[in-house]
């Protein structure tokens, strides 16, 4: 373990490393790029300089600075977040700024600006703390911030899922199993399907920020701060909901970056089965969605082609989004109790989930918000088979056993399949051959079975197809994504 960091002298400002005294010599040529992380991590310096202001109030609470070191200190990384703030914009917020610096890590780069901003007393603001607890401090703070932002993400994507489901409300479509035409199901219906998956997204995203929200700063490297520091006012300045319970813990504990990645996952598995619908919808073959020209593309050779690329995108994306799940389990997997460097490789899956997330949502609710279903395609895509089970139900209803009545039906599809017509279209004569029972009434009371609309109309049981049911449901779904 080359660098515990906690006991070393103070940096100064023109070294930037903070950890070097001990060493003779510098680190191995090739052993920089692999140790430094700047590249990465310089997207928690707001964090971090937020934190450090915490952490130099909470010193100087304890007896650490004077107050007017405190202040010192605080006024620059004040100035410090002003200076990135203006550098970050002028780079784009890219690694362009990263890439000024050569210091070893953000905490390390903060630390000597901070000498620049502040003089000397700059080397105080390090006291009790270690880098340990301090980028566990900042990635929670900064997963808890990402979290908003992928929140604000899916909303508008189940806003669009909602808007379509509600202009579509009275389409129906078969719905599929096994992409087989199982039932009539309303367009609404298998829009709203789509929305709840999402809306249960939302759910899992914010518990993964439940769990960031638990502060680690004030353990120190591993066993705690030994200056009396206020824990709980430090926690308050964050917003953490608690604090850690134990410093081993705290410097250790990647839970919620797992839970992020995990919940970041599934986002990608419900956006890509979204995707697939969309792809598939939208072939020639199927032909029931239009997504509009913003989000298809065309092809360089064939002149005609009209793809759905925004889909296809969204669904190859929900592949990084899913490796990323691998990649931290099995970084946290067999490491000793205690931080240990490895962690360090844990930003780059937590980042890449939320930038991929934050580049595959808004185009995915951008082409379901302006997509059009084609109510022609729709309905000549109907059918008859799709009414057996309306059928079969119609011989429950007088006195048949299921079991039976499911057996005449299947000898009803068969007969139509060997008189090559859809089964709306065999005579009277071969339903009563089949069952008595359909001779009931005027001997063709059946037929009234035979409406897609009719058939998705009777399921009026909450969480079906029918036409109240759906409109409940689209209530619903809007008081959940009002969160009233
Ligand atoms: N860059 C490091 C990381 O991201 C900061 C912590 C380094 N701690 C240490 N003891 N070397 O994990």
């Amino acid at each position: 373990m080359s660098s515990d960091d906690d006991t070393r002298q103070p940096s100064t400002a023109s070294g930037n490393q903070l950890w070097g005294a001990r060493f003779e010599g510098g680190l191995a040529p090739e052993m920089i790029p692999l140790n430094n992380s700047l590249s990465v991590d310089f997207r928690l310096w707001r964090q971090d300089i937020q934190g450090s202001r915490a952490w130099a109030r909470a010193i100087a609470g304890a007896g650490v600075l004077d107050s007017g070191e405190a202040e010192s200190i605080i006024a620059g990384l004040n100035r410090l977040e002003t200076r990135l703030e203006a550098e970050v914009e002028d780079t784009a917020g890219s690694g362009g700024f990263a890439a000024r610096y050569s210091d070893e890590d953000i905490h390390s780069l903060i630390e000597r600006l901070l000498f620049e901003e502040a003089g000397e007393v700059a080397g105080k603001l390090h006291t009790g703390r270690s880098r340990n607890d301090q980028v566990a401090t900042d990635l929670r703070l900064w997963g808890r911030a990402a979290a908003d932002e992928v929140d604000g993400a899916l909303v508008a994507l189940c806003r669009a899922l909602h808007g379509l489901a509600a202009r579509s409300a009275e389409a129906i479509m078969p719905g599929y199993t096994h992409l087989q035409q199982g039932q009539p199901i309303r367009v609404a219906h298998w829009a709203l399907a789509h929305f709840w998956a999402f809306l249960r997204d939302r759910d899992r995203i914010a518990a993964a920020a439940q769990s960031a929200s638990i502060l680690p700063l004030g353990s120190g490297a591993i066993a705690g701060c030994p200056f009396p520091v206020d824990r709980e006012a430090i926690r308050k300045e964050l917003g953490f909901r608690a604090l850690s319970e134990n410093s081993v813990d705290a410097v250790s504990d990647r839970d919620w970056v797992a839970e992020f990645i995990f919940a970041g996952a599934l986002v990608g598995v419900h956006l890509s089965r979204l995707a697939e619908d969309m792809v598939l919808f939208s072939s020639r073959e199927f032909g029931f969605l239009r997504l509009s020209d913003g989000y298809s593309t065309g092809s360089s050779l064939m002149p005609q082609k009209r793809n759905p690329d925004v889909a296809e995108l969204a669904r190859g994306k929900s592949a990084r989004l899913i490796g990323n799940v691998s990649g931290i389990l099995a970084l946290l997997k067999g490491l000793p109790t205690g931080y240990n460097r490895d962690l360090q490789e844990e930003k780059q899956g937590l980042f890449d989930t939320v930038d991929t997330l934050m580049l595959t949502l808004p185009p995915m609710a951008g082409a379901v918000g302006t997509a059009r279903f084609r109510e022609d395609r729709l309905e000549a895509a109907l059918g008859a088979e799709l009414l057996a089970t309306d059928l079969a139900d119609f011989l429950v209803r007088a006195g048949v056993p299921f079991r039976r009545s499911h057996e005449a039906i299947g000898e009803i599809v068969r007969r139509a399949e060997e008189a090559d017509v859809p089964l709306t279209e065999l005579p009277d004569a071969v339903f009563h051959a089949v069952h008595p029972a359909f001779a009931s009434g005027t001997g063709s009371d059946f037929r009234a079975a035979f409406s897609f609309r009719g058939s998705a109309d009777a399921r009026e049981v909450p969480g079906g197809t029918g036409r109240e049911a759906v409109r409940a449901q689209l209530e619903h779904g809007l008081e959940r994504l009002e969160g009233r």
